[in-house]
């Protein structure tokens, strides 16, 4: 590897998946890890084999599907979490282990409940057994951002010599600050045993809303590998966002003087479909993938955006893959112009996907005029939802009207007996009514603690998107994402998304 090129580990499958409200099923991974793959990353970790048979399966799926990218699989220090991953990603063309211990006073005593020795032996025991089975191993102490710098020096100088390839320092709970983070990188660099063997990498969490600063302050001190997520997501305020590091890297080359392998036309893609994955809009003002990160409201400001881009824009748009002429289609549109389109917006589709895409787009073209990548993307989830899915829609009808209660009559069925089932409820409004049908049918699954509604695209012919969260008294989340030119039926095929995903 040269030495000014940053490696680009991305970890949005495996931190950014385990956030609340942010799960995918194994088809989503597998379409957003190939995704990943286009966008040029070096490493994906594609999740924890050991955390549920899900999971392993999710990370087999796509060891199996990604060839130019290696494939990494997160294993706590212990036995069986190692072997569990190395048997979800041995196929992978390039298979990675990242194992980790947390070497903090504080989990070490309340979390482990280990001394600072048995903490230093598992993770010798942890790095050798995965050397003994991947070439490519990666430490992580958890942390390591409130650890003792020379106890971390000597459990990092111990898993070099036991094999690992690359050294990750995580500030798991976003508490150091830049300058902090710089030190302690450059402390580790310069006193570690092995140091110069390695590769290091820097994990910084946004608490304090520091992670890419924290990131690039890693870098400055000789790291050369970031790990982050699509969109930032991650535990609690999530990680260091892929899309800033990396464009901090390439707008500011003069400053960093160093080089990554992200094609940043794809940023803006990959963005976007994780948002339609998940159904979780990033935030308006959200820099480089906001919807206002290259808008110019104001008159001064559109006066010299006019006169000359640069007086306004330190990076073009198209150069993070945001194409201001958004190509749409109509009714005249054919089969071959809305798979090509697809293909653009990052979808990979069977036919058989495509033709029933294409079917309801000739739908959607005759209620609505142009059809923008917004509308494609909401057919696109709605087609993948129908696959799998336990309850479909067969049959709604509703009322309403000033001083009367709402009520509905919805009719599903379930695709594991065949069988259709009615109800009929009132309800609080006609979305309520329905809601209540289906609770009636399918059982509670959840207090319904968000519901958001908005246009895809502008006018009275949008499709409406409704998004909705769930959540058990275990604390489990599921969310649905449903879009129709009827608002009522959107909300009710969000509700049973997320059903459909419990
Ligand atoms: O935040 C963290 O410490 C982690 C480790 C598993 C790397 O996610
Ligand atoms: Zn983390």
């Amino acid at each position: 590897m040269k030495p000014n090129y940053v490696k680009i580990f991305d970890t949005t499958l495996r931190d950014g998946e385990q956030s609340p409200g942010f799960s995918m099923n194994t088809e989503e991974k597998v379409r957003l890890a190939l995704q990943l793959e286009r966008l040029g990353v070096d490493v994906m970790e594609a999740g924890f084999p050991a955390a549920s048979p899900d999971d392993f399966a999710a990370v087999e799926r796509i060891a199996k599907a990604i060839t130019k990218v290696e494939v990494c699989g997160l294993a706590r220090a212990m036995e069986s979490d190692i072997r569990t991953t190395w048997d979800a990603i041995k196929e992978a063309a390039m298979p990675r282990i990242h194992t980790f211990i947390a070497t903090s006073p504080v989990h070490m005593e309340y979390k482990l409940k280990k001394s600072p020795e048995q903490v230093k032996a598992m993770a010798i025991e942890a790095v050798t057994l995965a050397k003994s089975l991947c070439d490519r191993v990666d430490f992580s102490p958890e942390d390591g951002g409130r650890s003792d710098r020379d106890f971390l020096v000597e459990v990092i100088g111990a898993v070099i010599k036991a094999g690992a390839d690359t050294i990750n320092i995580p500030d798991t709970v976003g508490y150091l600050t830049p300058e902090e983070f710089e030190d302690l990188m450059r402390y580790l660099i310069e006193n570690t045993p092995g140091a110069d063997t390695v590769i290091w990498s820097t994990h910084c969490h946004d608490d304090l809303g520091l992670g890419v600063a924290n990131s690039l302050a890693g870098v400055r001190a000789g790291a050369r590998q970031i790990e982050c997520t699509i969109n930032g997501i991650g535990e609690r305020a999530g990680n260091a966002s892929l899309e800033e590091v990396v464009m901090a890297l390439q707008t500011r080359a003069d400053f960093y003087e160093l080089e990554h392998g992200i094609d940043s036309t794809e940023i803006y893609r990959t963005s976007q479909l994780l948002e339609q994955i998940t159904g979780q809009k990033v935030q308006v003002n959200k820099a480089i993938v906001g919807k206002n990160a290259f808008a110019h409201e104001s008159g001064i400001h559109q006066h010299g955006m006019l006169a000359n881009p640069e007086t306004y824009e330190i990076m073009t748009p198209e150069s993070v893959g945001v194409d201001k002429t958004n190509i749409v289609l109509g009714k005249h549109s054919g089969r071959a112009a809305l798979a090509a389109r697809l293909q653009d917006m990052g979808y990979q589709l069977e036919t058989e996907q495509l033709n029933e895409i294409f079917a309801d787009f000739k739908t959607l073209a005759d209620k609505k005029k142009d059809i923008a990548d917004s509308d494609l993307a909401i057919l696109v989830h709605g087609e993948l939802a129908e696959e799998n899915q336990l309850w479909s829609l067969e049959h709604y009808e509703l009322g309403s009207g000033s001083g009367k209660k709402s009520f509905a009559a919805v009719q599903l069925k379930n695709h594991e007996t065949g069988k259709l089932s009615k109800a009929k409820a009132e309800g609080d409004g006609m979305v309520d009514a329905a809601y209540n049908c289906i609770k009636q049918i399918c059982g509670d699954h959840g207090i319904l603690t968000e519901f958001k509604m908005d246009a895809v695209t502008s006018g009275i012919d949008a499709q409406a998107v409704v998004n909705v969260r769930l959540e058990q008294e275990s604390g489990h989340v599921v969310t649905g994402r449903a879009g129709d030119t009827d608002i009522v039926k959107a909300a009710i095929l969000a509700y049973l998304e997320a059903i459909n995903r419990h």
